[in-house]
């Protein structure tokens, strides 16, 4: 009964899909959970509510019924109700609508007044999936941390061949089942997460830098909280706001970076240093602002310490994990780095593309670890690839905690 006591929404929309929707149901609440149906109007076209009712045991709002319960804004207390809003199958429709705040039916209004993280298992014709309006919509859910359960490929209704066919009943179930499990895999573990740029000051007005916004640092503090960690979040200056309930230190210089860092370490069980550390600061601070003059002006740069090596150094328990930003020879240079930062494991992204990486809010990586094995990830949002990471880090302290025998 993995998901006992567990309040789903199940959003069916209208696809031929629809009929696997009873199966995805079933098994929802052979597992324990509490289901709550609701059909858009086209989804009754192919299936009647009085299936899902009778498996659900709960009435299924359908957008008729809806209308005439307006009374009790049904719509916000289901949305403030559940635990995790399901849309399966979920239709180009729908997933347009909702992209662009859209809300002309229940589902639809739904989905904008909950807070409950949402899923959505979309099911369509290949070319339609495959279209640049359905991809663009995506992403921009992606972006809003909407989850989204791949289609898998084959045959469709419609007698064409591609990627559009709704995922098996199964993978759906299994996205739910761990999405309640990620709750709490990093309970109990302190996850000390650096973020954002750092800022080597030259003279009171002036410092060097570079593009980093933090957004995969914050990202991965968020999820680190989310699945249980005490987290702490070591950043340079970035425009975010520090996600609830984590221990913010925001700092400015390497050397800031790198004391905090320090006094953290050994209470912590994992480390992720996303951020991007200036090598280099200016040797010398000027007081006061350098005025302009005539000719050239050398500035002296000298070494800022390697904290991520630093900490690979002294490591006993922790699971480090270290970011690569490379433009160049992207795999030999961060397969050279894990081994000799001493990491467990590295995230390399690319930074030369604008799509991705740098400010952006989608991010492409490889893992990399120290055996040399390599996972090439898909694009995703960088809270998905946060969400990524941390399987991969649970993982980790996992088989840690089993060879040295001394942690549960
Ligand atoms: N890092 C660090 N301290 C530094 C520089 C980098 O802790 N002074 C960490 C970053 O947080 C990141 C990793 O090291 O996790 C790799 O950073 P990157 O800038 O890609 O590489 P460098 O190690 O600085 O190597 P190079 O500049 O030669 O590419």
């Amino acid at each position: 009964m993995s998901l006992q006591d567990r309040e789903i929404v199940l959003g069916v929309t209208g696809g031929i899909a629809a009929y696997k929707a009873v199966e995805v149901l079933r098994r929802l609440v052979q597992q324990g959970a509490n289901v709550h149906v609701v059909m858009t109007r086209s989804a009754q076209e192919f299936v009647g509510p009085l299936t899902f009712q009778t498996l659900a045991r709960n009435p299924v709002i359908t957008e008729m019924f809806a209308l005439t319960q307006e009374t009790d804004i049904q719509h916000i207390s289901l949305a403030r109700r559940a635990d995790l809003v399901l849309i399966a199958p979920a239709t180009a429709n729908v997933i347009g609508k909702f992209a662009h705040g859209i809300a002309d039916d229940f589902l639809t209004t739904l989905l904008l007044a909950t807070r409950a993280p949402i899923l959505m298992a979309p099911a369509m014709n290949p070319e339609m999936y495959a279209n640049g309006i359905v991809q663009d919509n995506i992403a921009s859910l992606r972006a809003r941390q909407v989850r989204f359960i791949p289609p898998g490929a084959g045959e469709t209704a419609c007698n064409e061949v591609g990627v559009g066919r709704l995922a098996e009943v199964s993978a759906i179930v299994e996205a739910v089942e761990r999405f309640f499990l990620q709750g709490r895999d990093l309970v109990g573990k302190k996850v000390l997460v650096t973020a954002g740029p750092t800022e080597e000051p030259l003279d009171p007005v002036r410092f060097l830098s570079n593009p980093s916004s933090g957004k995969m640092g914050y990202a991965l503090a968020e999820a680190s909280q989310n699945r249980g960690a005490q987290v702490v979040l070591v950043s340079g200056p970035t425009l975010l706001a520090p996600p609830p309930n984590v221990d913010f230190y925001p700092i400015k210089t390497a050397l800031e970076m790198r004391a905090t860092v320090m006094r953290e370490l050994e209470s912590s069980d994992v480390v992720i240093k996303a951020a991007a550390v200036a090598d280099y600061r200016p040797k010398t601070m000027f007081t006061s602002k350098i005025k302009k003059r005539e000719g050239e002006l050398v500035v002296q740069l000298e070494r800022n310490p390697d904290i991520l090596a630093e900490i690979g150094s002294q490591k006993r328990h922790q699971v480090l994990v270290g970011f690569a930003a490379e433009t160049d020879d992207l795999l030999a240079n961060a397969r050279a780095k894990v081994l000799q930062k001493n990491l467990d494991m590295i995230v390399a992204n690319n930074v030369r593309s604008t799509e991705i990486g740098f400010r952006s809010n989608e991010n492409k990586v490889l893992l990399i670890y120290p055996d040399g094995s390599i996972e090439d990830l898909p694009k995703m949002s960088k809270r998905e690839v946060a969400d990524a990471i941390l399987d991969r880090v649970v993982e980790l302290v996992r088989r840690r905690a089993g060879a040295d025998g001394t942690r549960p």
